[in-house]
């Protein structure tokens, strides 16, 4: 089987060296990518975050979430199975200035335009044997904005998370398909929890 995963905060320059990202590691993503490459499957993944990437992955490196839309959209055909586990910006500079922004003593103001949801884009274009999985980082109704998330994107399966699980080790995650009841995992490192993840994708 074939896995796209995407890993990590995307960055969203405002000029030559400075840009907006999240707090996001790219440790579930990567834990995903190597969980899959164990099990035997072919992995391709698209990586925002400075993690060394495992072995046996094929690796493309993104910066923006319009540099990862460009990677997904020519990848997607190839796979069975999309992983968007990337912490994708929804906002980007409308500028992206190709100077180094000058200080001065007066406010300064940067205005963000949406990017595109990648993962609603790939839940339109799927085919009937792709699977198509995405990430819900909820802190308050986990689970109704998460459904939501998995309805309105047209998902196969959303993984459930909280702000705690940023930029840890371990997370405590939920997860549900359309036709079946939410699956509450154990708290556990992300390796077990992309183990567990990689197991319900190929079973
Ligand atoms: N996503 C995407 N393209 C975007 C934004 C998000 O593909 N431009 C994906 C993420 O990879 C994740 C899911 O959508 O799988 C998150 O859904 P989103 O609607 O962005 O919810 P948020 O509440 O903004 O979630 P999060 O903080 O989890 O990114």
């Amino acid at each position: 089987m074939h896995f796209l995963i995407t890993a990590g905060g995307t960055r969203e320059y405002i000029d030559l060296v400075r840009f907006i990202s999240n707090a996001s590691s790219g440790k579930m993503g990567y834990a995903l990518a190597l969980a899959a490459i164990k099990a035997g499957h072919k992995v391709t993944l698209i990586s925002a975050s400075d993690l060394q990437p495992p072995v046996g992955v094929y690796f493309v490196a993104v910066d923006s979430a319009a540099e990862m839309f460009t990677a997904v959209k020519r990848l997607f055909t190839k796979c069975d199975r999309l992983i968007m586990a990337a912490a994708v910006a929804d906002y980007t500079p409308v500028k992206k200035l190709k100077i180094k922004i000058q200080k001065s003593n007066k406010n300064l103001a940067i205005k963000l335009k949406p990017t595109t949801d990648i993962l609603k884009w790939a839940g339109r274009h799927k085919r009937k044997s792709q699977t198509v999985v995405g990430f819900a980082l909820e802190d308050k109704a986990v689970r109704t904005g998460a459904e939501k998330k998995l309805r309105e994107k047209n998902l196969d399966m959303i993984i459930a998370n909280t702000p705690a699980a940023v930029n840890s080790d371990v997370a405590s995650v939920q997860i549900k398909t359309p036709d079946r009841k939410w699956l509450k995992l154990p708290h556990a490192t992300k390796t077990q929890i992309a183990k567990k993840i990689i197991d319900l994708l190929t079973c």
